[in-house]
């Protein structure tokens, strides 16, 4: 059978494994579900980007609302990568994981002053602004601490990303970014203003992108603002491209890392810019599709319409189809002989329509089966829920060799701690 994505999660002697080690027997140890990451997924899909930017001076820097766990970010860190942030708890998160405070890049349309402050504080690399009463607010909180706070523009370079409208980020009409009309005298005022150190320029212009095209059209966007700001005597250190970059889920055929960077870098050596520091900020195409959500299938409901797949996994788990119709495969862990083969909606117990999977699934599966939902790496944990009072998930991550357990299951306590009775 066919498998999207990586070849670490694979079917030995007809058992799914995770980088060789079989998924029913960790299925079995800590219950369902239950998200298997591999770490040498995820550092083949680095070496791709390191790969790409080779002799350059370069910083990767992993984009943690992808996948937020902490044995993760560990990976990351050790392997050399700096992270994208977009919130207090993201910095304190990344540097709780061992990252070196001077590579954390902030991004976010509503930092707040506290988090400003924080930031500062702990010394972080860059904030990438987005609007022009970030400046002003930035400007304000680092003169009252009597520092100056490194910054970059974020950039809207109006670029059509061709994804999917929640996840587009980089058109006029998103709120991310100060405009690609207005970046000039954006930097102009933040050049003036004494809280601020202007060191780089930055763009990110959506997610799950599989063309070339839109990445180069904001390459020469965003070396054109360059230019120009430079012309205008305000230097720039580093050019940041943002993240971005598809993965496969369903048949996708994006750019492998390295190739992508290869043609954006062409554009930057005819520009004479070859030698400039460039950060990236990648996500998903570094995690998506280095992990998997096991989950058991707790029993069949055939019906007049549809036959419904109902498994112990929910949208609260994988979020993603409910919020954007995403398309994750579903594969049994094992081949079952004496199942009868049949088209499902595979869903979850949560009540609400929306908390499906996947869609007219053909599947030969009976209750107490394992099923994989492949290409769960990223935006899936990171945005759980504990909606209808569902403990989030328990994490494994294969690593060494070995499966190690980097977030247990949650439990009523661990989720109702905060709570308080009358
Ligand atoms: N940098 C910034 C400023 C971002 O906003 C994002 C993602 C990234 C980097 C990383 O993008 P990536 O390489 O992962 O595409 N929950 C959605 C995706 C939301 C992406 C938000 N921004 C999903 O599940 O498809």
């Amino acid at each position: 059978m066919q498998l999207p994505g990586s070849p670490f999660f694979a079917y030995h002697n007809g058992v799914l494994c995770a980088d060789g080690l079989p998924l029913p027997a960790l299925a079995r140890q800590h219950g369902t579900p239950l998200f298997v990451y591999s770490q040498n997924a995820m550092l083949a899909a680095l070496a791709a980007y390191q790969r790409g930017l080779h002799g350059r001076d370069a910083l990767v820097c992993y984009a943690l609302k992808a996948n937020s766990a902490l044995a993760v970010l560990q990976t990351f860190a050790r392997a050399g990568c700096g992270f994208d942030t977009v919130s207090g708890g993201e910095i304190q998160r990344a540097l709780r994981a061992g990252a070196k405070p001077e590579t954390i890049i902030f991004s976010g349309v509503g930092k707040t002053r506290s988090e400003m402050r924080m930031a500062l504080e702990v010394g972080i690399g860059c904030f990438n602004v987005e609007s022009m009463f970030e400046l002003d607010m930035l400007n304000a909180v680092a003169v009252d601490m009597g520092v100056q706070a490194p910054i970059s523009i974020r950039v809207n370079p109006d670029v059509d990303a061709k994804t999917h409208p929640y996840i587009s980020t980089g058109l006029t009409s998103n709120k991310f970014g100060i405009a690609h009309t207005e970046a000039l005298a954006a930097y102009q005022k933040a050049a003036a203003l004494p809280g601020l150190r202007v060191i780089g320029i930055d763009c990110h212009i959506g997610s799950q992108i599989t063309e070339v095209a839109p990445f180069l059209e904001a390459t020469e966007r965003l070396l054109d603002l360059v230019e120009q700001i430079e012309a205008a005597g305000i230097p720039l250190q580093h050019v940041d491209f943002g993240g971005g970059l598809g993965i496969d889920y369903h048949g996708d055929t994006p750019p492998a890392a390295d190739t992508l960077l290869q043609q954006m870098l062409v554009r930057l050596d005819a520009r004479g810019m070859g030698q400039r520091k460039i950060v990236l900020e990648p996500g998903r195409s570094l995690v998506g599709n280095a992990g998997v959500c096991v989950t058991e299938v707790i029993g069949l409901k055939p019906g007049a319409v549809k036959n419904f797949c109902i498994v112990d996994a929910a949208m609260n788990d994988l979020p993603r189809p409910a919020m954007y119709q995403a398309w994750h495969a579903i594969v049994p862990l094992q081949a079952n002989a004496g199942a009868e083969a049949s088209t499902y909606d595979v869903v979850g117990p949560v009540c609400e329509s929306g908390d499906w999977i996947g869609c007219d699934r053909p599947l030969a599966v009976q209750a107490g089966d394992w099923l994989a939902v492949m290409s769960a790496g990223a935006y899936c944990m990171s945005m759980a829920s504990n909606y209808n009072s569902r403990g989030r998930a328990a994490e494994v991550l294969v690593a060494d060799g070995a499966a190690h357990l980097i977030a247990e299951r949650e439990t009523l306590a661990d989720f109702t701690q905060r709570e308080r009775t009358l």
